[in-house]
């Protein structure tokens, strides 16, 4: 079985939820915390082992080249200037030379349509595909865990996360098989099911690992929802020749395509950061109009 080594990242999308912050900064460069939400996506990739970070980017995306570029003047000056910690991050978060390729998707034509785009730099391999606006924490890697499975099933692996059965008509939900090593079938899968004719409440989180047959499919797929060209109608023709595999991923999902979800990302990110706990908590008590627990067990207010 061919090792799994390159990842793509659609980031061509027009953020219209996100408006109007994405009339000039894409959706993928707005920051949790004090880093672009794409980064998380793509430190997760690299994380599970992936050696090449193929974008499909669009008008106005260029910043997102750049941001992956070795800022020269930056790094001499944080150089000159002592600031090595900084630095040393910097390098840290850089792809190595020759890691990156960004092709565009000229027209939104669809999430499937921006994969097709991938599919010269992809070639004849088993690749991942990891949807930039979704974030994930958790105590494990979500890609790191999908590969593990993917070395011992082969086919394609769909990660999945349960939902509030009412809200099955928001996600792609599978159908859950037989288990099977760390995962399980998928016997189906449908795209935004009513909740009382849904096959379960487990929704596709954004991660993905697909065989290259996929490109075909979506070369000759039709437009569907939306008048796009749909990634999950050409996965369903997968699943007549394939098979699927879904893992069962049990930290957060944030989608920070909405700004709910983007909200949310902050705080859980910010949260967890060394040093910033108790910083946040505090705002957010403040925000509440609640005091601190020890100052509510002694009754005072601050
Ligand atoms: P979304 O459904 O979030 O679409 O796409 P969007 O256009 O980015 O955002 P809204 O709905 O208008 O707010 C899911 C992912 O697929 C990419 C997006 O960039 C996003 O990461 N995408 C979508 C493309 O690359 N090309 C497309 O034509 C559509």
């Amino acid at each position: 079985m061919k090792k799994l080594r390159k990842a793509v990242f659609p980031v061509a999308g027009l953020g219209t939820r996100f408006l109007p912050a994405t009339k000039a900064v894409p959706k993928e460069m707005i920051t949790v915390v004090d880093r672009p939400v794409i980064q998380y996506v793509v430190d997760e990739a690299r994380k599970a082992g992936i050696e090449h970070f193929i974008f499909i980017t669009g008008r106005n995306k260029g910043v997102i080249e750049d941001y992956f570029d070795v800022q020269f003047e930056l790094y001499e000056t944080l150089r000159e200037r002592g600031k090595l910690a900084a630095l040393d991050h910097l390098n840290e978060l850089q792809p190595k030379p020759g890691q990156t390729s960004f092709t565009r998707q000229q027209v939104p034509l669809g999430l499937g349509h921006a994969v097709w785009c991938a599919r010269d730099l992809v070639g004849d391999e088993p690749f991942a595909l990891l949807l930039p606006d979704m974030i994930m924490q958790g105590e494990t890697n979500c890609l790191t865990e999908m590969v593990k499975l993917h070395e011992r099933t082969g086919g394609n692996i769909v990660a999945v996360q349960e939902c509030d059965p009412k809200e099955t008509h928001r996600y792609g939900i599978v159908g859950r098989g037989a288990d099977v090593e760390q995962g399980f079938e998928i016997t189906e899968m449908v795209e935004k099911p009513a909740p009382d004719t849904a096959p379960s409440n487990l929704y596709i989180n954004g991660r993905y690992i697909l065989q290259p047959e996929i490109f075909d499919l979506l070369a000759t797929q039709e437009r569907g929802t939306g008048n796009e060209i749909q990634l999950t109608d050409a996965m369903l023709r997968l699943q007549a020749q394939q098979n699927f595999y879904g893992y069962h991923f049990t930290g957060r999902t944030f989608d920070c395509g909405n700004p709910e979800g983007f909200v949310e990302a902050n705080m859980a990110f910010a949260m967890a950061r060394p040093g910033m706990h108790a910083h946040v908590e505090k705002v957010m008590r403040d925000l509440l109009g609640e005091s601190a627990p020890q100052e509510r067990r002694t009754g005072a207010r601050g």
